[in-house]
């Protein structure tokens, strides 16, 4: 698609994509949480959540996709989302991280419209996502449509906590 003159691709990932999804995360993360979580947490999560064998479980077996977006040089960030969560019409997305350069330019909303969009075919009527209570992202939810219903610390073991908001948005 055309994007601000842009040509951009999004596209499911596969598991021959897991390291350039794992190269993203690892260059955006630090840039995210380095004020927020210590550097042993962002390790610890990364691991948790990034390498090859969470990454398969995730596709494998809990039914996570996983959406990559690039432009004619580079890929520029990915989405995973995972549909009819816990049995409900309701899309949880569990990743969005859009590199550092690329951030600001509209490509995290049109990820978003993407996964909304799929939501939709689907027969989803609410999209539902945690932000860390102190990530900036909490705005770029709120500014697209979400709304804080919740909050929650989740224990990820070896001393560390998610302290979360849960933010929703009903699709019309
Ligand atoms: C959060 C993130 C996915 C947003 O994607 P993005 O491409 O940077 O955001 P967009 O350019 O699409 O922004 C869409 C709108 O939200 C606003 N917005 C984006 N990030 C914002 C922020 N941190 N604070 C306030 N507003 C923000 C933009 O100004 C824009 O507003 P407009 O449409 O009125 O002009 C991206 O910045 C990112 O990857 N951040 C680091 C990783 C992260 O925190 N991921 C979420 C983990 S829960």
């Amino acid at each position: 698609m055309l994007f601000c003159g842009i040509m951009l691709n999004i596209y499911t990932a596969t598991s021959s994509d897991y390291p350039l999804i794992q190269k993203i995360a690892h260059e955006t993360w630090p840039d995210t949480f380095g004020a927020i979580l210590s550097k042993e947490q962002i390790s610890y999560m990364l691991e948790m959540m990034y390498s090859t064998a969470a990454l398969t479980e995730q596709t494998s077996v809990k039914g996570h996709q996983f959406l990559l977006v690039k432009d004619e040089t580079k890929h520029l960030g990915y989405a995973s989302f995972e549909l009819n969560y816990k049995g409900l019409s309701k899309t949880k997305i569990h990743k969005i991280y859009i590199l550092p350069e690329a951030q600001g330019k509209g490509v995290g909303k049109l990820l978003m419209n993407t996964i909304t969009g799929i939501a939709k075919e689907n027969n989803n009527d609410t999209l539902s996502l945690n932000v860390n209570r102190d990530n900036s992202a909490f705005a770029f939810y709120q500014n697209i449509g979400f709304e804080k219903v919740g909050e929650e610390n989740i224990d990820i073991g070896d001393g560390f906590l998610m302290e979360d908001f849960i933010m929703d948005k009903k699709l019309v």
